[in-house]
C-alpha cells in the first residue's frame, strides 16, 4: 500500500466548514414569524466547533460517498445538535446563561421562543434530508432520516438527556453513567459517522467490514467526547469553553470526574482514542486520515 501523505485537519476542515456555513446560513431562513427565525439563526450560525459536520464529511470522504447528500446531513446533524443546546440550556433543564461565548437563546429571547426555536430546528434537520429535487436517491434519504432520528429519539440524546436530569445528586455505577453518556452524547455523535458512511450504498462485503468498523469508531469517539466535556468542566475557563465553567459540580451531577477523579478520567478518554484508532485500522478504507484527525481533536480540544 502506498503511504499517504500527512494530513492537515485545519486545512481539511477550514475548506468543509466554508461550505457548511454558507449552507447553514442559506437553509435557517430569518422569516420564521414572531421572532422565531432570528432565534434559530442565533442559535445556529457563528459558534460552536462543528465536530459532527465534520464527522459526516470525513466518514463520506473516506467511503466515497455522495458529497451532496453528506453536505445536508452535515447541515441536519449540526441543526439537531443546536436544538439540544438551546434546550439543555433552558431553566427547565441545565438553566444556563452563556453558549458559544454569547448569551443562551432563552436569555435573549424568552424561554417560549427559545422551546419553539428547537423545534423548529429538528423539524428542519429532516426536511434538509428530504430534498426534491432529486439530489439524493430515495432510498438514501430514508437511511439518513432514520440515523438521525434514531441518534436523537428516545434511545439516543432525547434518552440520554433524560437520565442526565433523573441522575442529579444520585451516585451512579460506571456502567450506568457510560450508558447516559453514550445515548446523550455518544449517540449523535456516532450516527454522524454512520450518516457519512451512508451517502455511499455501494454495500459489498467490505462495505459491511467498513460500516461494522466505523459504527466502533464513532462509539468510541462519541463516549470520549463526553468524558473530555466533563473534564473541560472542571479544568476549564468559561472564556475558553464560552460556556459556564464548573457547572457540573455546581449542579451535582453524575460525571466522569466526580465517578473516577482527573487522571483517571484522562486516562479513560485516551483508551477510548486507542479504541477509536484500532477501529481505524481495521476498517480496510484507504484514507481515514480526516476521521483519525477528528479523533485526536476531540479527546486533545481545549473547548
Ligand atoms: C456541547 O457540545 C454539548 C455536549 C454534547 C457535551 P460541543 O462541545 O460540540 O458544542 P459546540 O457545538 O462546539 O458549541
Ligand atoms: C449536554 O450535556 C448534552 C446534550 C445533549 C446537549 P451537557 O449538559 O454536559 O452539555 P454542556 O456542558 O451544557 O455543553
Ligand atoms: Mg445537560
Ligand atoms: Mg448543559
Ligand atoms: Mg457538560
Amino acid at each position: 500500500m502506498t503511504e499517504l501523505p500527512p494530513f492537515d485537519l485545519r486545512a481539511w476542515s477550514a475548506r468543509h466548514l466554508d461550505a457548511v456555513e454558507q449552507a447553514l446560513a442559506r437553509w435557517i431562513s430569518p422569516a420564521g414569524p414572531g421572532g422565531l427565525g432570528e432565534a434559530m439563526r442565533y442559535a445556529v450560525l457563528d459558534g460552536g466547533k462543528r465536530l459532527r459536520p465534520l464527522l459526516v464529511l470525513a466518514a463520506c470522504d473516506a467511503v466515497g460517498g455522495n458529497p451532496n447528500a453528506a453536505l445536508r446531513a452535515a447541515c441536519a446533524v449540526e441543526l439537531i445538535h443546536a436544538y439540544s443546546l438551546v434546550h439543555d440550556d433552558m431553566p427547565c433543564m441545565d438553566n444556563d446563561v452563556l453558549r458559544r461565548g454569547k448569551p443562551t437563546v432563552h436569555v435573549k429571547f424568552g424561554d417560549a421562543t427559545a422551546l419553539l426555536a428547537g423545534d423548529a430546528l429538528q423539524a428542519l434537520a429532516f426536511e434538509l434530508l428530504t430534498p426534491t429535487d432529486g439530489s439524493v436517491p430515495d432510498a438514501m434519504q430514508a437511511v439518513l432520516c432514520r440515523l438521525l432520528a434514531r441518534a436523537a429519539g428516545h434511545d439516543g440524546m432525547a434518552g440520554g438527556q433524560a437520565i442526565d436530569l433523573a441522575s442529579v445528586g444520585q451516585p451512579l455505577s460506571e456502567a450506568q453513567l457510560r450508558e447516559m453518556h453514550r445515548l446523550k452524547t455518544g449517540a449523535l455523535l456516532q450516527g454522524s459517522v454512520m450518516m457519512g458512511a451512508a451517502c455511499q450504498t455501494d454495500h459489498g462485503a467490505a462495505g459491511a467490514l467498513a460500516e461494522a468498523a466505523l459504527k466502533e469508531y464513532g462509539a468510541a469517539i462519541g463516549l470520549a467526547f463526553q468524558v473530555v466535556d466533563d473534564i473541560l468542566d472542571v479544568t476549564g475557563d468559561s472564556a475558553t469553553l464560552g460556556k459556564t465553567a464548573g457547572k457540573d459540580a455546581a449542579h451535582d451531577k453524575p460525571t466522569y470526574v466526580s465517578l473516577l477523579g482527573l487522571e483517571a478520567s484522562r486516562a479513560y478518554a485516551q483508551a477510548l482514542l486507542g479504541q477509536a484508532r484500532g477501529a481505524l485500522a481495521a476498517c480496510g478504507l484507504a484514507d481515514t486520515r480526516a476521521l483519525a484527525a477528528l479523533a485526536d481533536a476531540v479527546v486533545h480540544r481545549a473547548s
